[in-house]
């Protein structure tokens, strides 16, 4: 049967600075009509350049250097193939195809939706843009498909603007706003790692509903081997720009063909797995810890508590406002309810739960970029206790670093990665009081989030995008090479 989409020894390649980096080498891939195919790999593999070559949006830098993208419209099913890349990328026939014949929802949703139009304009404009109805027709059909994607009231979703929505309702926006002009191609780049698995089971139920509903094929780009096993019939594994293994998805997990697979399945979680049992990453990462130490201290003093963290009882209430042209007052919201936990000394501990249960605000409170409304947060300053809490100003500062927050947005568009590094090793409000750590060592640090720059005592929440092998790679180390923390 003739595939929707052909992909033949496609090559691409980013040019920076003096040199080329080649993100695609001679990939070839078929998806065929109305199936799931998965497109796995480790981060950096190649998987969203790939998406972005099938709706020619590629950045400035990328140059396509070879091969063909093959796609058979069902809608013109007479027609001869239309090679994608040798379309202009901005000519009217690719204009028409993406976003109508093939649409992309990204895992971020806040990145395709603007925060200044309504989510009803937003979905409603690519139905005036690729079918031709009136802007009445136009609702009609919004409406119906922020109803088909599950929201419980679509009048209203279709007035609201997108920061008024949670995450998983945004995605949903996104996922209307992709859909409503029945593609027959959805690419999905990684639609839920941004959602907590409750959500995630949601939007992947909601997609493959959908799907059956409306008889696309789906590219499903994830590095999450768990949402390939519940949604892909066909999976291609890439890894380094070149395609590894590829086949029907029994064949692929059930009988692992090439070492890279194999590694691949050894490096996630099962639930078989023995107490203390680790996982196997895909690879070692030889790293010079040695500059990244700190300066030679004295051994942990004799019989001291060795609590590094002590939570008690912290509580934090938000003042929400009431929305609504005419509501009055605000409605206080209960955040973080009487929690209490210690971490020792070495320890990692797994703070978990779903979205908006109150992680991050402990973090925050933590780290005291909020201030608890009761409860109180001890630090171990090797044997004496710090109440957090109580610290004012320079004190603040002067405490060995207790922690580092990653969030996905703290890297800088505009600088490289070790200047973000040294970014976040400043003291905040004083541009003179740096950290003892030096830029050089955290050089050696920059893992793209800097959070390890300088030894934090702990870490907070370091890997919630990056792919498994990366995570493997990435989460040990620190409580291991700073044994005084
Ligand atoms: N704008 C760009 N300029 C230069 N190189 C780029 C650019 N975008 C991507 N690359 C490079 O292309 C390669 C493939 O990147 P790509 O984003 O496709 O990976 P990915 O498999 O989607 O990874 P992830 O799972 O992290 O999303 C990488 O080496 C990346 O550094
Ligand atoms: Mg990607």
């Amino acid at each position: 049967m003739t595939p929707l989409v052909d992909i033949r020894d496609l090559r691409v390649q980013f040019l920076v600075g003096d040199g080329a980096v080649q993100a695609v080498k001679g990939v070839s891939f078929a998806i065929p009509a109305g199936r799931t195919l998965a497109l796995v790999g480790e981060s950096g593999s190649g998987k969203t350049v790939i998406s972005q070559t099938l709706m020619r949006i590629l950045p400035q830098n990328a140059e396509i250097t070879g091969g063909q993208v093959l796609f058979n419209d069902p809608a013109k099913p007479d027609d001869a193939p239309v090679d994608l890349v040798a379309l202009p990328a901005d000519g009217k026939k690719m204009r028409q195809i993406r976003g109508g014949s093939i649409s992309i929802i990204f895992q971020e949703p806040m990145t395709s939706l603007s925060p200044l139009h309504t989510v009803g304009d937003q979905v409603g404009e690519a139905l005036l843009l690729h079918r031709n109805c009136s802007k009445p027709e136009a609702k009609e059909l919004t409406v119906e498909m922020l109803r088909l994607v599950g929201f419980p009231d679509p009048e209203k979703a279709w007035r609201a603007y997108p920061f008024e929505l949670s995450g998983g309702l945004r995605q949903r926006a996104m996922i209307s706003m992709a859909l409503v002009c029945r593609p027959s191609l959805l690419i999905a780049d990684e639609p839920t790692t941004a959602l907590d698995v409750t959500i995630q089971a949601q939007i992947l139920k909601l997609i493959a509903d959908l799907q059956a509903e409306l008889g696309m094929a789906v590219l499903m780009i994830t590095h999450d081997l768990g949402v390939v096993a519940n949604v892909a019939e066909d999976v291609v594994v890439m890894y380094h720009g070149e395609v590894m293994e590829q086949g029907g998805l029994r064949d692929i997990f059930g009988d692992p063909r090439h070492p890279y697979l194999k590694g691949l399945l050894a490096a996630v979680p099962r639930f078989d797995m023995k107490p203390g049992e680790r996982l196997i990453p895909l690879r070692e990462i030889k790293q010079d810890r040695s500059a990244l130490k700190r300066p030679e201290r004295e051994a942990w003093p004799e019989g001291a508590d060795d609590r590094m963290l002590t939570i008690e009882h912290l509580t934090k209430t938000f003042s929400v406002r009431n929305k609504g042209w005419l509501a009055r007052g605000s409605t206080q919201h209960l955040a973080v309810d009487d929690i209490s936990f210690d971490v020792r000394r070495g320890e990692c501990l797994g703070l978990v739960g779903e979205s908006g249960c109150g992680k991050t605000t402990t973090s925050k409170m933590i780290m005291k970029a909020l201030t608890p409304d009761s409860g109180t947060v001890t630090f171990n300053d090797r044997g004496t206790p710090v109440d957090i809490a109580a610290l004012e100003g320079d004190k603040l500062f002067r405490l060995p670093p207790q922690g580092a927050v990653h969030l996905p947005g703290s890297l800088r568009i505009a600088e490289p990665a070790h200047d973000g590094v040294r970014h976040h090793l400043r003291a905040p409000g004083n541009p003179q009081d740096r950290h003892p750590c030096r830029t050089r060592r955290a050089r050696h640090g920059t893992d793209a989030s800097g959070w390890s720059g300088c030894a934090p005592s702990a870490p907070l929440s370091p890997t919630a995008s990056p792919a498994g092998s990366v995570r493997g790679s990435a989460l040990p180390a620190p409580w291991r090479w700073s044994p005084n923390c």
